[in-house]
C-alpha cells in the first residue's frame, strides 16, 4: 500500500530523518510533539492515530515548526509551552525556558511555607514566572512579588499568572535585582544568571541562538549578580526569613563564602539536585 504524503506516519518518518540530519535532540519524540501540536491533540492520541492525515493548514504549521527546529530553535519556543513542576507554562523568546533543576527550589519553598498562614515571598529574576506562579498556585495564602530587569520577561510572567489564575496573588515589578523590593520578606528566592561568561561559546546552539543572553551570564566567574544580590539582601529579610538561591553545579563553596559576608550568623546549607550536583543554597537568617 502506498502511504499518503500527508499521513501522520509518513510525516513522522520524514521529520525524524530531517531532525536527525539537523542534529536535533530526541528526534522521534520531537517529531511527534510537533505533529501533535499541528493537529492540536496530545502526543498519546497522535500515536493512536498514525494513519490520520493532516489538513493543508495543519501541514503548513507542521512544516514551519520543522524548519524552526532544524534551524536550532528550542522545542519549547516552537510549540510555545513547557511543563514545569505540575504546571504547563507559556514559553517564548522573551524569557529563559524553565529547567527541571529549578523544581528543586520550588519543592523546597513549598515545604518550607506549607503551614505559614500568609507568607510574603519575592522571586527575583522571575523570567517567565515559573517559580512565582508555581508557588502562588501551591500556596494560595501567599503574596508573591516578582521582579526582572527584562520588561518582556515580566509580561510573559503576567501571562503565565493569568493562565493559572493566580494574578491576584502576584505583584509584577521591573528593575535591577532587589531595587524594586521595599518589603520585609518571609521567603526570598532567586534563580539569577550564574554561567561564567567564558562558557557562553560552549553552550548548546539552541541556547546561544535563541534564549536571552542576559538570563544566563553572570560575569567572569558567573557570580557577579549573586554578589550584588547578597549585598542588598539583608535589607529585605529579618530573623526567621529564608533565602533560596539556585546555583551552578560547582559553585557551592564560592556561594557559601559570599553569603557569609552578608549573613555572618545565618545557617547556610548547599543542597544537591536530582543529579547529585550543587543546586540550591538555603540561607536561614538568624
Ligand atoms: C536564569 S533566568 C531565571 C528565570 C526564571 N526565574 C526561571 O527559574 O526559569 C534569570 C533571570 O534573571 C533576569 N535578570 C538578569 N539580570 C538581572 C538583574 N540585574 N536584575 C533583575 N533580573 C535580572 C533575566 O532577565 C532572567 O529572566
Amino acid at each position: 500500500m502506498i502511504e499518503s504524503a500527508t499521513s501522520v506516519n509518513y510525516l513522522r518518518q520524514t521529520a525524524i530523518e530531517q531532525l536527525t540530519t539537523a542534529d536535533v535532540d530526541a528526534p522521534s519524540i520531537t517529531a511527534e510533539v510537533i505533529l501533535a501540536h499541528a493537529l492540536n491533540i496530545t502526543r498519546a492520541r497522535l500515536l493512536a492515530r498514525l494513519d490520520a492525515s493532516l489538513e493543508p493548514d495543519q501541514l503548513a504549521q507542521f512544516q514551519i515548526d520543522l524548519k524552526r527546529l532544524s534551524d536550532g530553535e528550542p522545542l519549547a519556543y516552537v510549540v510555545g509551552h513547557r511543563e514545569f513542576y505540575d504546571l504547563d507554562l507559556l514559553t517564548d523568546r522573551r524569557a529563559l525556558i524553565p529547567r527541571p533543576e529549578t523544581e528543586c527550589l520550588v519543592e523546597r519553598a513549598i515545604k518550607l511555607l506549607a503551614s505559614h498562614p500568609a507568607p510574603l515571598i519575592a522571586d527575583i529574576g522571575t523570567g517567565c514566572g515559573a517559580i512565582a506562579v508555581t508557588l502562588a498556585k501551591h500556596l494560595p495564602r501567599a503574596r508573591v512579588i516578582v521582579s526582572d530587569l527584562s520588561v518582556d520577561a515580566v509580561e510573559l510572567a503576567r501571562s503565565n499568572a493569568c493562565r493559572h489564575h493566580v494574578e491576584n496573588q502576584i505583584e509584577f515589578r521591573i528593575g535591577d535585582l532587589l531595587a524594586p523590593v521595599n518589603e520585609l520578606l518571609d521567603l526570598l528566592v532567586a534563580n539569577l544568571p550564574y554561567i561564567d561568561d567564558k562558557d557562553w561559546p560552549f553552550l548548546a546552539r539552541t541556547i546561544r541562538g535563541h534564549e536571552p543572553r542576559m538570563a544566563f551570564l553572570g560575569g567572569p566567574d558567573g557570580l557577579n549578580l549573586m554578589r550584588q544580590f547578597l549585598v542588598a539582601a539583608p535589607r529585605c529579610v529579618r530573623a526567621g526569613s529564608v533565602i533560596l538561591l539556585e546555583i551552578g553545579a560547582y559553585q557551592g563553596d564560592d556561594v557559601t563564602a559570599i553569603v557569609q559576608q552578608s549573613f555572618p550568623h545565618a545557617k547556610i546549607s548547599i543542597e544537591p539536585d536530582y543529579a547529585g550536583l550543587d543546586r540550591l543554597a538555603v540561607i536561614e537568617v538568624m
